[in-house]
């Protein structure tokens, strides 16, 4: 049997069986739940990054209102428009092929069922986003219900829900506590009931989550919850180490690319200083011979 090319099945519109899919889509994550594989998810913001990233074989990437705080430098996610994530979305996009996308839906955007169909409209016309992901719990079923009905695909964030800092008492751990732990589990049940296609568990005990993901059908994705989730997620430069100074307990720094930065700045600084670079083979020159000039004539 003749096995098509991830590149041929998706021009066809086809799922390359043999090769795995050529576009990882919602039904795909259900499987890796199904067969005990845990997906892989992080952030992203820009198409070079995005390429990096699918070049890896990351399942799914998030273009998270967390752009506030690493690429704006803001304190919390709660500046973040539904602009900010079109831009970055549109942009990493264009960088993968293969990875499943989502994008946030950031603070107030979907505060009721109208503005939550707008504002997730916009990330898939605009952002080329397949899903968008909003916070909250049990309060939120209607407002998923009303984007699936509209066929939308809704990613769940529940336990720490940075967009509520201030009513949470700033970032702490959740679902603590026998009440804590009925509130999350009914919440995560109501959210699979509303359509959601798969959950992230944010800052939980360990154990919870492992409870939560055995609970439900729908995948649970993972950060600060322990490895009982179906899949992880991470901000990227936090696990690339962008921000060397920023290691919470749930972060692990699998690369120190904010120190090699550095380092290769520093090493450019002083090759300019140095007058080193640019060298000859960086060099332009016009390869067309300079006629020589006239010998002058004596006058007279
Ligand atoms: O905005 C974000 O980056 C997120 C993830 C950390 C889950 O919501």
């Amino acid at each position: 049997m003749t096995t098509l090319s991830n590149a041929a099945a998706a021009a066809r519109g086809l799922y390359a069986v043999d090769a795995g899919p050529a576009r990882l889509r919602i039904h795909h994550l259900a499987e890796l739940k199904n067969k005990r594989q845990r997906i892989t998810a992080v952030t992203c913001y820009d198409a070079t990054f995005a390429r990096l990233v699918d070049q890896a074989g990351i399942d799914v990437v998030l273009v998270g209102d967390s752009l506030g705080n690493v690429i704006q430098g803001q304190e919390t996610t709660l500046p973040v428009t539904v602009d900010h994530i079109v831009y970055h979305c549109a942009a990493v996009s264009r960088g993968l092929q293969r990875a499943h996308l989502v994008a946030d839906l950031p603070f107030l955007s979907y505060r009721n069922a109208d503005v939550a169909l707008q504002s997730a409209g916009r990330m898939l016309a605009e952002g080329n986003a397949h899903a968008v992901k909003l916070e909250g719990g049990a309060e939120v079923a209607p407002i998923v219900a009303a984007l699936v009905a509209a066929g939308i695909p809704v990613m769940g964030h529940i336990g720490l829900t940075p967009q509520s800092v201030h009513a949470m008492g700033g970032h702490r751990v959740q679902g603590r506590g026998k009440e804590a732990r009925k509130r999350l589990i009914d919440s995560a049940i109501a959210l699979q009931e509303a359509g959601c296609y798969s959950l992230v568990l944010e800052a939980i005990p360990a154990d919870l989550a492992a409870e939560v993901s055995a609970a439900l059908d729908i995948p649970t994705i993972g950060i600060g919850a322990g490895a009982g989730c179906d899949g992880q997620i991470l901000v990227l430069y936090d696990l690339l180490g962008l921000n060397p100074g920023f290691k919470p307990k749930f972060v692990k720094q699998f690369a120190q690319v904010g120190q090699a930065v550095v380092d290769a700045l520093g090493a450019y600084r002083a090759e300019v200083q140095a007058g080193t670079f640019p060298a000859a083979e960086h060099t332009y020159c016009d390869p067309t011979p300079v006629a020589a000039p006239e010998p002058r004539r004596a006058a007279g």
